[in-house]
């Protein structure tokens, strides 16, 4: 009989995210604890450029220029995944005939949860699927009752009462809209859709871990058997023990124009700088970035916020002669490795659940400011159920104004709740790095998959 680690050697996976930055983070460090356990595994992007062919460990990227661009430029959301999973579809057997001329075949394609299309291609080419959700587990469970027709969002109802989740008002629940458009069904259906097949799926893994989500997860478990693999942060910021070759930025879309804010915090005094950032995909209005200068320049905190160059004409004008003391507008960073640092005190975040995860494990309590897609419950949670971080108010024009922004730093930062906010984000991040480290509850799920994965093939 073979040994099990020479079957896990043999064992090679094939990880397909979809190519957002949100949704390629969570894909790359789980495919580095899978090479840690002993597995091979080839990311697929779509992606090409020079971080993109960044060593990261062991793992193989594949990077995949489109060279299709036509193809790409849609008219509807439905052409657009059309022209994506037959892209998909044919680079996928590409890889696969490759592989399996140079090295082990392929035996297993762990795919975006998002794209449930993909399991008819591991079907067609014969081999086991894991479908990997890149949201929380009390997302994934409201669209899986929107998926089976239990709720509608939006909702006309006032209070939704849902198994293992508090009582939630209509703000929230997941939002409906799509960027500018903001009641978008396509936008509900492509997410609830996401349950479509999981009934045939061999594994259904999610970017959270057991302790967080406990009663949200036991009640999903009854409904379809998941395994809860997170947080999927670069393990070095988890555990010493952990160290699996992290590269600085990862697979990363975007790239700072200098690096020179590593040194800015160095000058900084401990937790005393609110850390600013809207992840890869929000674009706000040029009203609201102006409040949030506003509001950060009133509160009188250090800043460091991250305005992407696609943001950036929206700045106002002469935000930084006015701030430069106090503030640095940066156009991306390590997020992790600027969270971990001691001057940060606050995270202004999105609440995209990867941002959510980042600070919960790192210990840094939120102001939340949700957007859109899970965005809006994830500030729930932070907010009402892990009580790590405020909750912003929208006005009726739909602004959160610069007066709120400054109390909600302010009550963070040094308010009547700081000092239990601050003690509960210790303890999350205490239990984060209990969930990953050797025989936590995480860990124990991704050795379950990884026994389970290499069994599937010998
Ligand atoms: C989206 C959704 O918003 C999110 O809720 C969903 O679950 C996944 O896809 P995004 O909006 O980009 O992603 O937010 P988030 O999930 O927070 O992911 C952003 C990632 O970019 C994080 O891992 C963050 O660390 C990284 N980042 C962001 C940087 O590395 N540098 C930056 O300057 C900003």
């Amino acid at each position: 009989m073979e040994s099990p680690r020479r079957a896990a050697a043999e064992t090679h996976i094939i990880a397909l995210p979809f190519p957002a930055q949100g949704h390629i983070n969570p894909m790359l460090q789980f495919s580095k604890r899978l090479v840690s356990k002993g597995l091979k595994v080839t990311l697929v992007t779509f992606i090409d450029n020079e971080l993109t062919k960044a060593k990261h460990g062991s793992v193989v990227v594949e990077s995949i220029s489109n060279n299709s661009e036509e193809n790409f430029k849609i008219s509807t959301m439905e052409d657009y995944w059309r022209n994506f999973s037959s892209l998909v579809r044919q680079k996928l057997s590409e890889i696969v005939e490759k592989q399996g001329e140079s090295c082990c075949p392929i035996s297993c394609l762990v795919y975006d949860s998002i794209m449930p299309w993909a399991l008819d291609m591991a079907r067609e080419l014969g081999v086991a699927a894991a479908s990997f959700f890149t949201q929380s587990c009390a997302v994934s469970a409201i669209y899986y009752h929107v998926y089976k027709g239990r709720l509608n969002i939006p909702t006309d109802v006032d209070l939704v009462s849902l198994e293992g989740m508090p009582p939630l008002e209509s703000c929230d629940l997941p939002s409906s809209a799509c960027g500018l458009e903001k009641n978008c069904p396509a936008m509900i259906s492509l997410m609830s859709d996401q349950f479509s097949n999981v009934g045939e799926v061999d594994w259904i893994l999610i970017n959270t871990f057991n302790e967080l989500e406990e009663e949200v997860m036991n009640w999903m478990a009854s409904q379809c058997p998941l395994k809860l693999i997170g947080p999927l942060i670069p393990s070095k910021y988890l555990s010493k023990r952990l160290e699996l070759d992290d590269s600085e930025y990862g697979l990363s879309l975007f790239k700072p124009r200098t690096n020179s804010f590593m040194q800015w915090l160095d000058s900084k005094e401990a937790s005393s700088v609110v850390y600013v950032a809207f992840g890869s995909l929000a674009s706000l209005e040029e009203k609201q970035m102006e409040d949030i200068a506003s509001g950060l320049k009133l509160s009188n905190y250090n800043f460091l916020w991250v305005v992407r160059e696609s943001e950036e004409n929206k700045l106002p004008k002469n935000l930084m002669n006015e701030t430069s003391e106090k503030g640095l507008i940066i156009t991306w960073c390590p997020q992790p490795e600027v969270l971990a640092h001691k001057s940060v005190g606050c995270f202004m975040t999105h609440c995209g659940w990867n941002s959510t995860l980042e600070a919960l494990s790192l210990g840094v309590p939120m102001v939340a400011m949700p957007y859109w897609s899970d965005q809006t419950t994830n500030a729930k949670f932070v907010a009402d159920v892990w009580r790590v971080g405020v909750r912003v108010k929208v006005n009726e024009e739909g602004i959160v104004t610069k007066e709120e922004i400054e109390m909600c730093i302010r009550e963070v930062m040094e308010g009547e709740s700081s000092s239990i906010l601050r003690r509960n984000s210790e303890k999350w991040k205490m239990l984060a790095q209990e969930a990953v480290a050797e025989g936590g509850s995480s860990d124990k799920n991704v050795e379950r998959f990884v026994a389970e994965v290499t069994c599937n093939i010998t």
